[in-house]
């Protein structure tokens, strides 16, 4: 049995020496993980080895409200950016993505158990509104002085014994999870003092009070096929498309999978938390009690008119974002984004990833142009070096055939034939 004891407290080098021992690594990948090592990254995590790199590429020319924002993507699938840049393409023969943020607050739940008297409860946090919300914002002064900080308090009964009171809170530039963490756990400090039984205090990621809506207005001509299809039937297909995933959970989870694609990959770029996203996306489609797509596409009149409503919490300062280098170098990249902007820019990536997947869908199949892209990765992994990828890539695209074996022969043909 390998012995990993103490492993948390050993320097990153005997860290290193310990998995060498204990894995048998080989002088190969020592070396990657030496090269990948990262002081920054060492601080980050518990257990630091080394940092595993995710390709990051740059979709151009994003028209969301009025700018053309420059977005990078971090993503190890192959049609990723590819789809988003051609959705973006496509936006911009109309005059782009506009979008509204209604309100931008976090929700933190002090979950109360054992409550003898839900409406005694009402009536305290009621009575106490001022002096519960004192607490909070005094648990983090900073954010009530620049403007934010804890607005409101509501009491949620879930039954007769248990109920939620919630925190809502203004974080301002930042994402907000450890501002209304702090401030739910100072509120819940409180309700035990006045005798409650708290169970637990946490932000829900559940974002809904933090909605942002995107629409496009696409001319249907920008959406025909180099094979032919005319727009304005490529844009019924797509709305034909898009009813059917607010019918089928089953279309309506691949088609969020699409638009998460597209979000994900801002997200992860732009340091901020994927899970947290994804988990409220996914709540957010069930929403009316049936999971469904979260966009909308209809025709009317030439034009192709897109809408998404999603819940985003996102930050442009805290967490990984002013420690990492890259990630401020991602900023950077999209012009230093205000919080309103970020996220105005990850709905707008998320709408043309979504249309042009659903467009490959419904005109030439999803595979023509995945197995396209997908051809340089299946070189690599035949062992093609760098110099051989593009020949053999070529040559697998002229076949048609996407596979190992293919691909094999394929490159044994092409180095004899040298
Ligand atoms: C593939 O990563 C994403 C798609 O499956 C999305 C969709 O089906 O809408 C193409």
């Amino acid at each position: 049995m390998a012995d990993w004891h103490g492993f948390y407290k050993l320097s990153w080098r005997e860290r290193l020496d310990k998995t060498i021992e204990n894995k048998q690594l080989t002088a190969e990948q020592v070396a990657l993980i030496e090269a990948q090592y990262d002081a920054v990254g060492e601080q980050q995590v518990e257990n630091y080895l080394y940092n595993f790199g995710v390709p990051t590429g740059l979709l151009p020319g994003l028209p969301v409200d009025g700018r053309l924002v420059t977005v990078p993507m971090s993503t190890e699938e192959p049609s990723v950016i590819a789809a988003a840049s051609n959705g973006a393409r496509m936006m911009r023969a109309g005059e782009g993505v506009k979008t509204t943020i209604q309100s931008r607050l976090l929700r933190g739940q002090v979950i109360l158990t054992d409550v003898a008297n839900v409406d005694a409860l009402q009536e305290y946090v009621s009575s106490n509104n001022q002096a519960l919300l004192q607490a909070a914002n005094d648990a983090h002064p900073s954010m009530a002085k620049r403007g934010g900080g804890a607005k409101a308090l509501t009491v949620e009964v879930l039954d007769e014994q248990t109920a939620i009171v919630n925190v809502l809170v203004d974080p301002k530039a930042a994402m907000g999870a450890n501002v209304v963490n702090t401030m739910s756990e100072a509120v819940a400090e409180k309700l035990t003092i006045a005798g409650y039984q708290v169970l637990m205090a946490i932000l829900s990621n559940y974002a809904t009070e933090a909605l942002v809506k995107a629409r496009v207005a696409i001319p249907v001509d920008a959406l025909a096929t180099k094979q032919g299809m005319p727009g304005a039937e490529v844009a019924r297909k797509i709305a034909v498309a898009s009813h059917v995933e607010q019918l089928s959970p089953y279309r309506a989870v691949t088609s969020n999978k699409g638009l998460l694609n597209g979000i994900e990959a801002t997200v992860l770029a732009s340091g901020n938390d994927t899970r947290a996203v994804n988990a409220a996306l996914h709540a957010y489609a069930a929403n009316n009690g049936q999971y469904h797509g979260l966009t909308s596409w209809t025709v009317q009149d030439d034009m192709l008119l897109g809408e998404t409503t999603l819940p985003l919490m996102l930050g442009v300062v805290g967490g990984s974002i002013g420690i990492v280098p890259a990630v401020k170098l991602n900023h950077a990249l999209m012009d230093n984004p205000t919080v309103n902007e970020l996220t105005s820019i990850v709905a707008a990536v998320g709408l043309a990833q979504n249309l042009s997947a659903l467009r490959a869908l419904v005109t030439t199949g999803i595979q023509a142009g995945h197995m396209a892209l997908q051809a340089k990765s299946l070189a690599l992994q035949v062992g093609a070096t760098t110099e051989e990828v593009p020949a053999l890539t070529a040559r697998l695209q002229q076949i048609g055939q996407f596979n190992e074996t293919v691909a094999r022969e394929t490159l044994a043909t092409l180095r004899h034939s040298k």
